[in-house]
């Protein structure tokens, strides 16, 4: 593993909508260099960038027409070389979205596969031999092509699948993955990872990496497949990070990825804590968070300390966070997400507590997405600092509430949720057990939640009561120090506060 992600806090970014430095209401790359040191100030080290390749945008960017072209609208390849530099002098990593799984309708691949004469990217993607032929359980283009054959789809509709192969081909236009069609799509994927990583790119987040061989129910095929990057990556770039879109981390640790995502899908019972009616981390919650925590243990062990498991804030797909939390909730869940083992995720406005914005019409694809991917609020000036387009001008309309949180006050108000996270952020990277390879041991998964973090001789408890009431527990530790919270300790007994927590060095 790269020695970096022992302290990697992440900040995501959805490039749409993080500052637009030309004035025409989409973000660009150089705004994101123009605010580098605003993230390392909040004390993140790392930054993963949603795709920001050439892409007709039905899907937001996860349809890549060019993988090698940073899109237009977004800037240059040269931007994005000048921001790996830029990151890289203030100690910080940038990794980029890779989506392996599936290209744009528009991508050259696509345009030469479905032509009628064989040619070298006929095999490019998953094709059936007739056009009365569905590629089973999976739906398909059809009647768009001259030649003769339905093309299976990853996702949208005009997202055709990649050809990996089937784990258990039972058709005869099904390939096994190390045929040479599938093989050649493979090469193609590395030779494009060699492109960014080369420039300076510090790794990939992989968009739905669990899916690309078909037809493999275990997974094992994909496991298999995933292996092999991981020996390019060890022979060629030893030091790039990747990160997964699984949500089944066994799996995909085992395919030599570093690190993967709990997410709003799967079995990991994230839901549970922070996107449901009565999430655990609220004041309303119903007190346990024990089916997660269960999971989360089973998969860790599972891990056996191979790799990190990524619990995000959020992210472009799910809700925010504030939507079910207010700001002393968000506090306590921020307090979770920073002291678990793992690399923590931010996504871009949720250590302001941005909100999910209602009532929004679908923006490239974003359909109920689209409320988490509004404008990011830097000040209270036109467009609260994001662009000086005129407003109706912008990707996706901003909240606009007028009790909207933004960066600049919020920095000036201890109390804020970005003080908070800032300051938790500051004690994680002060105490190598609260990073991501300290150990971790639940002790309570009700209210309070408690858990010890260690590493070499250091052991901090955490305990964190999101509920609305005072909460006591039993103690069988000596506590030395508490460096973040306030509780009451009286014989044997810790008290702390509704909504909040504790850390402690025992
Ligand atoms: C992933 C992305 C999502 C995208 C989909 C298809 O889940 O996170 O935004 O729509 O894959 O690429």
């Amino acid at each position: 593993m790269p020695k970096w992600l022992e302290n990697a806090v992440f900040y995501e970014i959805y490039p749409q909508s993080f500052l637009d430095t030309d004035g025409d209401g989409i973000g660009n790359i150089s705004g994101i260099t123009k605010k580098l040191d605003y993230i390392k100030e909040l004390g993140c080290n790392a930054i993963w960038i949603n795709p920001c390749f050439e892409s007709p945008f039905g899907d937001a960017g996860y349809d890549v027409s060019d993988y090698k072209k940073i899109a237009p609208r977004y800037g240059t390849n040269q931007d994005m070389s000048e921001l790996f530099a830029e990151a890289h002098k203030r100690g910080m990593h940038i990794i980029l979205d890779l989506v392996p799984g599936h290209t744009s309708v528009e991508h050259p691949w696509f345009r030469e596969s479905v032509k009628a004469e064989k040619n070298i990217y006929s095999d490019r993607y998953v094709w059936t031999d007739s056009i009365w032929e569905s590629p089973n359980g999976m739906d398909s283009l059809r009647g768009i092509s001259d030649r003769d054959g339905c093309c299976a789809l990853n996702f949208f509709s005009h997202q055709p699948a990649l050809n990996y192969g089937f784990a258990n081909p039972d058709r005869p236009w099904q390939m096994r993955p190390e045929d040479e069609g599938p093989m050649a799509t493979r090469e193609a994927i590395k030779d494009i990872m060699r492109f960014w990583l080369k420039m300076g790119c510090d790794g990939f987040r992989v968009d739905m990496a669990g899916s690309l061989v078909k037809n493999d129910p275990d997974g094992q095929a994909t496991v298999r497949l995933w292996q092999d990057f991981r020996e390019f990556l060890d022979k060629e770039f030893p030091e790039a990070a990747m990160v997964s879109e699984w949500g089944e981390p066994d799996k995909s640790l085992m395919g030599g990825f570093h690190m993967d995502f709990l997410l709003h899908f799967g079995p990991s019972h994230y839901n549970d804590l922070f996107r449901c009616d009565e999430p655990y981390f609220s004041k309303r919650g119903k007190g346990s968070a024990k089916e997660f925590i269960a999971k989360y243990k089973e998969n860790y062990e599972k891990t056996g300390g191979r790799g990190l498991i990524c619990i995000p804030s959020g992210n472009h797909d799910m809700d925010r966070l504030a939507r079910r939390l207010d700001n002393d909730e968000l506090k306590t869940a921020f307090a979770f997400l920073l002291s678990m083992p793992g690399a923590p995720f931010i996504y871009y406005g949720d250590e302001i507590g941005m909100r999910y914005v209602e009532g929004l019409v679908s923006k490239e694809g974003g359909y109920g997405r689209t409320g988490s991917r509004s404008p990011m609020q830097w000040d209270n000036t036109l467009n609260c600092g994001f662009s000086a387009a005129a407003p109706e001008k912008l990707y996706i309309p901003q909240d606009n509430s007028s009790d909207r949180p933004d960066v600049l006050s919020q920095m000036t108000d201890e109390n804020s949720v970005y003080s908070e996270v800032k300051k938790l952020i500051g004690i994680r990277q002060s105490h190598k057990a609260l990073q991501s390879m300290g150990t971790v041991e639940f002790i309570s998964d009700g209210y309070p939640l408690i858990y010890i973090r260690s590493c070499d001789e250091e052991k901090l408890l955490i305990m964190i009561n999101p509920s609305s009431e005072e909460k006591t527990a039993e103690l069988s530790y000596d506590i030395k120090n508490i460096i973040y919270g306030n509780a009451n300790i009286d014989s044997g007994r810790i008290t702390i506060k509704p909504c909040s927590a504790v850390f402690a060095e025992i």
